[in-house]
């Protein structure tokens, strides 16, 4: 039997366009809308279908799944930059939160029953332990945190009116790339570690900054829970095919369940590269906790899922590739 087309939003974006990757590699029909504000068009597989616009608009996501079959959404689509999120709300509400609920409705008008979320660790805000279950009180401490919260909470609503099935997955620190090197982890202004590490190891970008070396954690510096973006791809597809066989999900972690310091992850990038990591000293970064670790419990029982390139070493080398510069002849 055919299986239904998937509509990816954000399909260009960094976890999007690995999850387009995975979803393609697996033989499923994929369509993309972005609106290719934070992605780039060449990160999709030529057999791939982008629609350029707004997933606020509902009279293009009606078309489109009337057009192509769609039988289940992936919304990667949204803002995710928390500094910038504690400066612009209104950007953010309008965004990841106004615009989402005009894709959700437009998808239940268009009887598309199946809605995974990309949502975040962020929902947990400064957690009172680690790791963190779901259980956990989710208590966001910036507008990105409160707007994922906010879709998390409609999409339980439409659920229990509407009999939507729906998954969302809470990404720790997304980091890594595809390992052929071809798709990589792309934000303008990048802010996450391991890109600058990498960047500043190679010399194309500034020494990196230390954010901060008095937490209460091993050496000072804070603690993450980095998760391969192949292995978030993979979670994807697994808890898609849950939806698309009649069951629903709710929302989950994804992490390792390991977290490594801001050091840990200056030493690997070194090691790994076979050259330093030049940093130096600075002051901790307003809205830091001290540490982030999953507990991926549900997720592996739920969904029968392992990460498997999620060790850091493997993380860095994926990133690393993706990210060399071009050898200068000179
Ligand atoms: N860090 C530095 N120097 C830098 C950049 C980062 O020391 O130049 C530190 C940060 O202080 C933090 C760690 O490296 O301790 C990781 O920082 P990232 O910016 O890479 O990632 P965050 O943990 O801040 O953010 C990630 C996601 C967010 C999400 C958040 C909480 O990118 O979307 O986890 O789940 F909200």
């Amino acid at each position: 039997m055919m299986q239904p087309t998937i509509l990816v939003t954000g399909g260009a974006g960094f976890v999007g366009s690995h999850f387009v990757r995975a979803a393609t590699d697996a033989g499923r029909d994929v369509i993309v809308l972005d609106d290719l504000s934070g992605g780039a068009a060449a990160t999709l597989p030529p057999s791939v279908p982008l629609i350029v616009g707004d997933i606020g608009d509902a009279a293009k996501v009606r078309e489109i799944c009337a057009a192509h079959q769609v039988g289940a959404v992936v919304h990667f689509a949204g803002k995710i930059q928390v500094g910038e999120s504690v400066a612009r709300p209104e950007l953010y509400f309008e965004v990841n939160l106004a615009r989402s609920l005009r894709l959700l409705e437009a998808l239940r008008h268009a009887g598309v029953g199946a809605f995974v979320f990309s949502s975040t660790a962020a929902v947990y805000g400064t957690p009172e332990q680690v790791p963190i279950a779901e259980t956990a009180r989710r208590e966001p401490v910036n507008a990105y945190g409160a707007t994922k919260l906010s879709f998390e909470l409609a999409l339980e609503a439409w659920g229990v009116a509407f009999g939507l099935r729906w998954a969302a997955p809470r990404y720790f620190n997304a980091a890594g790339a595809h390992p052929d090197g071809t798709l990589r982890e792309s934000h303008e202004p990048e802010t996450h570690l391991i890109p600058l590490a990498i960047d500043a190891a190679f010399g194309v970008r500034a020494p990196l900054t230390i954010f901060g070396a008095d937490y209460d954690t091993q050496d000072g510096t804070c603690v993450r829970d980095y998760i391969h973006v192949d292995d978030l791809a993979s979670a994807h597809l697994l808890a898609l095919a849950q939806l698309e066989g009649g069951r629903t999900l709710g929302a989950f972690n994804l992490g390792t369940g390991r977290g490594y310091s801001v050091r840990e992850v200056i030493e690997t990038t070194g090691r790994v590269l076979g050259r330093a990591v030049p940093h130096r000293m600075g002051p901790r970064r307003d809205g830091d906790p001290a540490q982030l670790i999953a507990d991926p419990a549900r997720a592996m029982a739920l969904l029968g899922w392992q990460p498997a390139r999620s060790d850091l070493t493997t993380i860095v080398e994926d990133a690393a590739r993706a990210r060399r510069p071009p050898r200068r002849y000179s």
